[in-house]
């Protein structure tokens, strides 16, 4: 996005501007338009699952004024969620000028081989220890065009556990470059599982990725200026933050905020958004307790600093990815080159979306924000269309009385005295 002027009051133009607009700014050809407007075809999504009888829709918006390390973003997010995506936006624009900076490892997932049977522990162990090297090379020969590419079987471990059973866990660490590598793991693992059990003398039981992947990490980080949100904000987002640090009850919550935004552009890339969530929730509570992925501070300054990190194991090849047609426009509107952009641009969101929630928590409270738009989807349910949600709406706002019954009644008072003229 080059031109973010463009995207000034994009939430008040119609869906045919927005459309528009973006067309303009990512430069989106007539197909990328048509797969927005059709969604998946259903002979597609036949192919995708088992027992299909229709496709399921949700929203797709699209987050303005993400800067990440300096380059301008527009993120497509998909989410039945009201707020979410004007919330993003609007704490993405008070990160601006700097916005976020972001960082991400190598894109190792680590998959897992289960032995069990073994009399003994150490000798198998050791035994699989000393034939490393040629035991990455053999499992390279599952790895497809991974190792071509830089990527592939980097690394072998092996952990033991007498409890509750007694069992060997080798684990191979696959750099997946720019695929989210779930295939491309458990067919490592797979393959090379026999192998295990000839120098073992044990039985290959479980071969699959873990998701938890502490390898492939992303960190993303944001300031706030005092002089933009205040120092009453900057004070209760860190008063906020202390709160889920203490209580796994808030930690729950404070991370649901900022899982509202990965989860929401995951879904969009067609990535598996429960492979990242449990990810993300599992590295929440590596150290024991279960805390806020997220960290908030004051910088000498009296500014608010912000950092999340989580692991992300993304994709930008293979799977729904390739596979969605509105993935694949999504993906394009992002502009992500690697399957690291694309997880230093969502941790951003993941960082933004947690400030706005907070911001919003410390100040007027949620439900105002909710309610304003709840009230549209209010509007429409008791049968507003064109003008007349937005009348409607803002009628319920202003009476605090947001209910299907009174939309009702608002819609044919405002019917009738059209009628009436
Ligand atoms: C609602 O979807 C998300 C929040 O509950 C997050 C939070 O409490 O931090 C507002």
């Amino acid at each position: 996005m080059n031109d973010r002027s463009a995207f000034s009051g994009f939430y008040k133009k119609s869906v045919d501007e927005r459309i528009e607009i973006l067309r303009k700014s990512a430069g989106l050809g007539e197909e990328d338009l048509k797969r927005l407007k059709d969604g998946l075809p259903i002979e597609l999504a036949n192919i995708m699952v088992e027992n299909v009888v229709g496709t399921f829709q949700l929203p797709l918006g699209i987050a303005t004024n993400l800067r990440v390390n300096g380059k301008d973003y527009l993120v497509p997010m998909a989410t039945e969620e009201a707020s979410v995506i004007a919330a993003a936006s609007h704490a993405a624009k008070l990160a601006l000028p700097e916005g976020f900076r972001a960082t991400s490892t190598r894109p190792v997932v680590r998959g897992q081989v289960q032995i069990i049977g073994l009399s003994d522990l150490a000798s198998p162990a050791q035994r699989i220890m000393s034939a490393k090297e040629e035991l990455i090379e053999e499992a390279n020969r599952f790895a497809g065009s991974l190792p071509k590419m830089g990527g592939g079987v980097i690394d072998l471990k092996v952990k033991a556990f007498e409890e509750p059973r007694r069992m060997l866990i080798a684990e191979f660490y696959v750099d997946c470059r720019d695929a989210m590598g779930a295939n491309a793991v458990n067919t490592v693992v797979e393959g090379i599982a026999p192998r295990l059990e000839d120098l073992t003398g044990g039985r290959c039981l479980l071969r699959i990725l873990s998701n938890l992947a502490t390898e492939r990490v992303s960190r993303s980080s944001v300031v706030f200026r005092r002089d933009v949100i205040g120092d009453e904000v900057v004070d209760g987002i860190i008063a906020a933050y202390d709160f889920a640090y203490a209580d796994p009850y808030r930690a729950a919550t404070h991370n649901k905020g900022i899982m509202n935004g990965i989860s929401a552009v995951t879904i969009a890339t067609g990535n598996d958004s429960r492979a990242v969530e449990a990810g993300a929730h599992a590295y929440a509570a590596l150290s024991g307790r279960y805390l806020p992925l997220s960290k908030w501070w004051k910088d000498g300054k009296g500014n608010l600093v912000g950092e999340l990190e989580l692991p992300l194991a993304l994709g930008i090849v293979g799977g729904a990815t390739k596979i969605h047609p509105v993935a694949q426009t999504v993906l394009k509107i992002i502009g992500a080159k690697s399957a690291n952009e694309l997880a230093e641009v969502i941790c951003s969101v993941g960082l933004a979306q947690n400030f706005a929630a907070l911001r919003a928590l410390v100040s007027e409270g949620i439900q105002r924000g909710h309610m304003r738009l709840h009230s549209r989807n209010v509007a429409i349910m008791a049968g507003a269309v064109g003008a007349e949600i937005e009348r409607v709406a803002s009628t319920m706002v202003a009476e605090g009385n947001i209910r299907v019954s009174r939309a009702k009644e608002i819609l044919e008072g405002l019917r009738g005295s059209c009628s009436e003229q």
